[in-house]
């Protein structure tokens, strides 16, 4: 098969930037013809690209991902860049439900000098975390929200955390590629959508040294429960966006 036949097949499957995926599938799969079709048939069956390639592009990095797991958004990228600049030197940043580990990653890599702890109720993600973070020098585990982080109440200085938070009547108006092949765990904010952020503030509260911050990914529609929910933690909420990722977010000081 050539990459020409790839991209027609690509196209026909719907998929907007063939060519690209074409290049990306074949980059893959190297110079094994037969894991190229492979991947190639798994994509034309809708798995999302990055379970298929194995990698999702974030802040310049490559985070391993894999199916069953969420694949870090762009958007996310507002969070791990608040976080980078917000901490101090030498300090402590905690990324809650981290997932694939993308926002510790960020700001792992973009300052080395922080210690970066990384959590997630979900042993998969964490598995698939601990492989990008390892190398960073920043740690993983296992955690529903601060449960297991009980050691370090008080002492952090940034919270960063995209939690789940689309409502749960929302969740069958997803893309197919999101609610065909990745958790509901990882999708679904409880009734209004901000059940697990309101959970994260509140975890802000107890993990967090006074002055520090929580950094919350949330959405247009949601920005007002969570800066509301900042306020019932405790926490002195601002709202910061980038326009070019579509992104949103609640800036929480203790
Ligand atoms: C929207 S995904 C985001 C993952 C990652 N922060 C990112 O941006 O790629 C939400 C994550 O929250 C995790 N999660 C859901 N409930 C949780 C809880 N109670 N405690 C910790 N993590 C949780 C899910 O397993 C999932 O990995």
């Amino acid at each position: 098969m050539t990459e020409h036949d790839a991209v027609a097949r690509l196209r026909a499957a719907g998929c907007v930037f063939a060519e690209d995926e074409a290049r990306l599938i074949a980059e893959a799969a190297g110079a094994d013809p037969a894991a190229g079709e492979r991947l190639l048939a798994r994509r034309i069956a809708g798995e999302p690209l990055e379970h298929v390639l194995g990698w999702a592009a974030f802040a310049e990095l490559r985070i391993a991902v894999a199916p069953g797991v969420f694949v870090p958004r762009r958007r996310t990228e507002l969070v791990a860049r608040l976080a980078a600049d917000l901490a101090p030197a030498g300090g402590l940043v905690v990324d809650l439900c981290c997932g694939a580990g993308a926002i510790a990653a960020a700001v792992a890599h973009a300052r080395p000098d922080l210690r970066v702890v990384a959590a997630d109720i979900d042993p998969a993600a964490v598995a698939l975390a601990a492989r990008t973070l390892a190398p960073l020098g920043a740690s993983s585990l296992v955690s529903d929200l601060d449960a297991a982080l009980g050691g370090l109440a008080g002492t952090v200085d940034v919270v960063a955390s995209c939690p789940p938070y689309v409502p749960t009547a929302q969740i069958p108006l997803m893309p197919r590629e999101a609610r065909e092949h990745e958790p509901a765990l990882a999708l679904d904010g409880g009734a209004d959508g901000a059940a697990l952020q309101r959970g994260v503030l509140a975890a802000s509260s107890r993990l967090l040294r006074p002055g520090g911050v929580a950094v919350v990914e949330t959405s247009e529609a949601l920005v007002a429960l969570t800066a509301r929910a900042a306020g019932d933690a405790g926490l002195a909420a601002e709202v910061a966006r980038d326009e070019d990722l579509g992104a949103t977010v609640v800036v929480a000081r203790r």
